[in-house]
């Protein structure tokens, strides 16, 4: 019998990885679903003042496992443990960490209503572990509400191709600038182009910017190596019209909060309301729709202004699957004074 140690990067939001405890243990619980041999007393243990999430397995982990281990949000450090060597000796593993592009990408952009990136990597894993899906060449993920970009930048740093929405010129416009002085500063080989989408039915005009990307010019000139990074500046209510049916693997969003974004749903002359319920109303048949069958959805909210049961019953009512069972219970968390976030994850069964 082994046991791994994990220590958590501290992180650079000390609050965050105060409350994060409970995240990293739930999202370890069903990280270690996903591995070939069982796994047990995952737990939080405290050796000589410092604190590691720890499992026990039978065999050395494989080099699937320790990849689905890099992947983990919150990874800092993995140790190995013997049951014949003293519980002081801890032996370092080294990890393989994902990194089509530099992970560090998320963490450049600061801005006011900002997601933490290691929520949003978790978010991104969580919905991973809940699809029917693995680690995929031509992976497809869509954040709905793209604000500056950290889903989209997570998902590239995985190889995935992503795309964003969000209604703000201003944001699309500053993610796009952030993203293409990222490619040429790190010398991938790249293109961007921008089209104009049109909706006949309203009238309402979206665009589209579109970066193709690669490391070096080889990789560039093939289709299975080339990613795809898409920012629509245009409404999450209009999803069905940008994307076909089917399209998307898993969509990963942090809802607005109502205080610095406001949401708007599809009502003429909405106001800005502080609850996204009016947003997931208009929004949740679409995403059901683009989602692909065994493809899961991740949602962040605050709970504070929309009961969960009430998101629960209208994912539920639009033919979603919700995960609700432990450890999918164990993700809220206290944000500041006004947000308790929450995410929920369902799926397209
Ligand atoms: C909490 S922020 C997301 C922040 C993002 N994860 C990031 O780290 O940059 C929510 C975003 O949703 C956008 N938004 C609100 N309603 C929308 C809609 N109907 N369609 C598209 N975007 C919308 C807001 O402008 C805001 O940027």
């Amino acid at each position: 019998m082994l046991r791994y140690l994990l220590l958590r990067n501290p992180g650079h939001n000390r609050v965050y990885y105060l409350e994060s405890e409970k995240l990293a243990l739930a999202e370890l619980t069903l990280t270690t679903k996903r591995f070939e041999q069982p796994c047990d007393e995952i737990q939080s243990v405290d050796i000589a003042g410092i604190n590691y999430l720890s499992f026990t397995i039978g065999q050395v982990l494989s080099e699937a496992e320790l990849k689905w281990l890099s992947n983990l949000s919150f990874i800092f450090a993995l140790y190995q443990q013997s049951a014949d060597t003293p519980e002081s000796v801890l032996h370092p593993v080294e990890l393989t960490p994902p990194g089509y592009v530099d992970p560090k990408i998320s963490m450049l952009l600061k801005y006011s209503g900002k997601t933490n990136e290691i929520f949003t990597r978790m978010m991104v894993n969580v919905g991973l572990l809940s699809s029917d899906f693995g680690f995929d060449e031509s992976f497809q993920m869509l954040d709905p509400v793209a604000g500056k970009g950290t889903t989209l930048f997570e998902g590239a740093v995985r190889g995935f191709d992503v795309t964003g929405i969000e209604m703000e010129r201003k944001m699309v416009h500053d993610s796009t600038i952030f993203f293409k002085k990222f490619l040429e500063q790190d010398k991938y080989k790249h293109t961007l182009s921008k089209h104009a989408m049109y909706s006949s039915s309203t009238g309402s005009e979206a665009f589209i910017q579109l970066f193709e990307y690669a490391p070096d010019k080889q990789s560039f000139k093939l289709e299975t190596s080339r990613k795809h990074l898409a920012i629509i500046g245009g409404n999450a209510i209009h999803s069905r019209r940008y994307f076909k049916v089917e399209k998307f693997h898993l969509i990963v969003g942090d809802l607005p909060y109502g205080i610095a974004h406001g949401n708007r749903g599809h009502k003429k002359h909405s106001s800005r309301t502080r609850s996204p319920a009016e947003l997931m109303e208009s929004c949740l048949p679409e995403f059901y729709k683009i989602l692909k069958t065994g493809g899961s959805l991740v949602l962040a909210w605050n709970k504070f202004v929309w009961p969960r049961e009430d998101f629960v019953a209208l994912l539920t009512s639009t033919g979603f699957q919700v995960l609700d069972t432990d450890p999918y219970d164990q993700f809220t968390h206290r944000v500041d004074q006004s947000i308790k976030r929450d995410i929920v994850v369902a799926r397209k069964a």
